[in-house]
């Protein structure tokens, strides 16, 4: 089995990043997984070039810091030849419809001046990625499965136009938290790319401020400390956030509670813990440049390696190359 799974790094790594996916790659990985930095995907709107190169380095810190095996990490623009060949060949198999009805894209899309190209390609790239290491899961957040479903599609139609090539991917999403919201308004998903990040909690984050954001979450009007996501959506994610760390079930931890107050405490205590060790890693890796540029080579060369053969054979079999 390969899993293999990525993080755009187009803000700060979040807690919804980190509950939702990150933890459960370091946890759950195995020798032949594949765990990257998806910086190309971070240009799909606009962005500043030295701020981009930042947060690569930032969140292959992460990875690591969360307990990803140096062996299993690399950073995606530097198989930009390869992952972008691929693209080529995915994007001459692929409708504009399939493209244009992607939720993500048409969400994405509304309110940006100029569309960027690539924002509506940018799930084929994606599904590059994924075809390139022939990777059987892809372990994602609830807000990619649509995505995958994209990558299995055109593996399946590549594999019955061209030739049995491509391994056909799919989608596996954490049981809890793998779709945390925001904490100031519950109805809209926890985001690096949201403007207000008061309800945004930062996997770098220091203890304070985690806990000033949880402190200030906004809950619902009723009073019954129940898991209800659709009529307390604001509670339903503490519930969510604290079960994610604690490892037990939403509804269960809310027997535990009898007022918001000392939830709220409980879920700033749970998530301060879980947090800190990765924190106080990731920083010492962001200072230490020359090991994460040892651990970058060392990633590129691997994972670059490990596609050659996907690609050239999906270079032939589509009559090129
Ligand atoms: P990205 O960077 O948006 O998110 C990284 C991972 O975090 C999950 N996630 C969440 N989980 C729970 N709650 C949330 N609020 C939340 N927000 C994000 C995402 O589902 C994801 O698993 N396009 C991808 C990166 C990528 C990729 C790939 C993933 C590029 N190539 C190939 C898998 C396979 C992205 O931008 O994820």
């Amino acid at each position: 089995m390969t899993r293999l799974s990525g993080v755009t790094p187009s803000g700060h790594a979040h807690l919804g990043n980190y509950l939702g996916a990150i933890r459960r790659w370091a946890r759950e990985g195995g020798p032949g997984d594949l765990y990257f930095v998806s910086d190309l995907h971070g240009m799909t709107i606009s962005y500043n070039p030295s701020r981009l190169r930042k947060l690569a380095r930032e969140s292959l810190a992460v990875l690591l810091a969360a307990g990803i095996d140096q062996e299993r990490v690399f950073v995606q623009s530097d198989l930009v030849r390869e992952v972008g060949a691929l693209t080529w060949l995915l994007e001459c198999t692929c409708s504009y419809g399939e493209a244009a009805r992607m939720t993500q894209f048409k969400q994405k899309a509304e309110g940006q001046g100029m569309v960027r190209l690539g924002l509506l390609t940018y799930p084929v790239l994606m599904a590059a990625d994924i075809l390139l290491q022939n990777a059987t899961e892809v372990p994602v957040g609830q807000d990619q499965t649509q995505h995958v479903e994209l990558a299995r599609s055109l593996a399946r139609r590549f594999n019955s136009t061209y030739g049995e090539v491509f391994t056909v991917p799919r989608a596996v999403m954490a049981p809890t938290a793998a779709r945390l919201m925001d904490l100031s308004d519950p109805t809209r998903k926890m985001s690096k790319s949201t403007q207000d990040n008061a309800g945004v909690v930062f996997v770098l984050d220091d203890p304070d401020l985690v806990r000033r954001k949880i402190t200030r979450a906004v809950t619902d009007t009723e009073d019954r400390l129940e898991y209800r996501p659709s009529s307390q959506p604001g509670l339903a994610n503490l519930l969510e956030i604290l079960a994610a760390c604690v490892g037990r079930s939403p509804a269960e931890v809310a027997d535990d509670f009898s007022g918001y107050g000392e939830l709220k405490t409980a879920v700033a205590d749970a998530v301060i813990e879980e947090l800190r060790p990765l924190r106080t890693r990731a920083l010492e890796l962001i200072d230490d440049q020359h090991t994460l540029d040892k651990i970058r080579e060392a990633g590129a060369e691997r994972a670059r390696e490990r596609g050659a053969h996907t690609l050239t054979a999906a270079l032939r079999m589509a009559g090129v190359g």
